[in-house]
């Protein structure tokens, strides 16, 4: 009986003692992608350092329990725990938010923000860096990795849960999608 309780200890020990330990490298795995401390180098690849922890435990579970679209991340979080996915989310969290201005041409810059003035400040702020509640920032965000987003808020059979969102960006002209994204780009803070 005793050597039970002690073997039950041991285990719960070792199992917690392993779930915080390997956050670090479980990260590590998503810097391939995302880049050192969630700072991403490639244009596709969204930056996620310094994301509310909230947004980023949200949408990692959509896309485990298939309730949000995905091309890549839908396969590699299959394989994480919630608690896991919650770790993660801290730990990213944590890092400090580092825009990547990009440059743009004035006349894309200025029909951006005209666009984004009329349609997206009230909830992601002028710069992009001052969102409600639940928005994540996007100043300084890939320019290209935001349009193909709006492109999938998009279209219609492409599960994106949020329908505010959804609703705002289907307004949009075809036309007005890579303005948008090119202005929120450019911000340098
Ligand atoms: C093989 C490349 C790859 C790896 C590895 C990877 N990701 Fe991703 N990640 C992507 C892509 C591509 C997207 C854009 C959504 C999509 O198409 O799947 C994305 C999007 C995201 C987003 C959404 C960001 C936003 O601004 O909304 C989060 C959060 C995220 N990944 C977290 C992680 C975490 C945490 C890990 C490590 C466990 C990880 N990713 C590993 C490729 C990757
Ligand atoms: C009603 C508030 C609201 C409006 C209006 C709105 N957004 Fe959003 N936006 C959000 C929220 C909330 C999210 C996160 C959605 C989620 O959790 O699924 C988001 C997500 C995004 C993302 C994805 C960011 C990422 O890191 O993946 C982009 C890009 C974006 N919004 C751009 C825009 C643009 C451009 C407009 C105007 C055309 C706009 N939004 C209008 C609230 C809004």
């Amino acid at each position: 009986m005793r050597k039970g309780i002690l073997a039950l200890a041991l285990c719960w020990w070792a199992s917690s003692a392993m779930a915080v330990g390997n956050i670090d490298v479980l990260a590590r795995t998503c810097n391939n992608c995302h880049g050192l401390n969630g700072v991403s180098a490639g244009t596709t690849m969204p930056s996620i350092g310094g994301l509310p922890r909230g947004y980023l435990s949200k949408i990692m579970k959509e896309w485990k329990y298939d309730k949000r679209v995905a091309a890549t991340m839908n396969r590699i979080v299959k394989g994480l725990s919630d608690d896991e996915i919650d770790a993660l989310a801290t730990y990213f969290a944590r890092k400090p938010w580092v825009p990547v201005p990009q440059k743009t041409s004035a006349a894309t810059y200025a029909k951006g923000k005209a666009t984004i003035t009329e349609n997206c400040e009230d909830c992601h702020g002028a710069t992009g860096n001052d969102p409600d509640e639940g928005a994540p920032r996007i100043n300084g965000q890939w320019a290209e990795y935001m349009a193909l987003e709006l492109e999938k808020y998009r279209e219609e059979e492409f599960l994106m849960p949020h329908r505010k969102m959804k609703k705002t960006v289907r307004k949009l002209k075809e036309s007005e999608v890579y303005p948008v994204s090119e202005y929120y780009g450019a911000q340098n803070q």
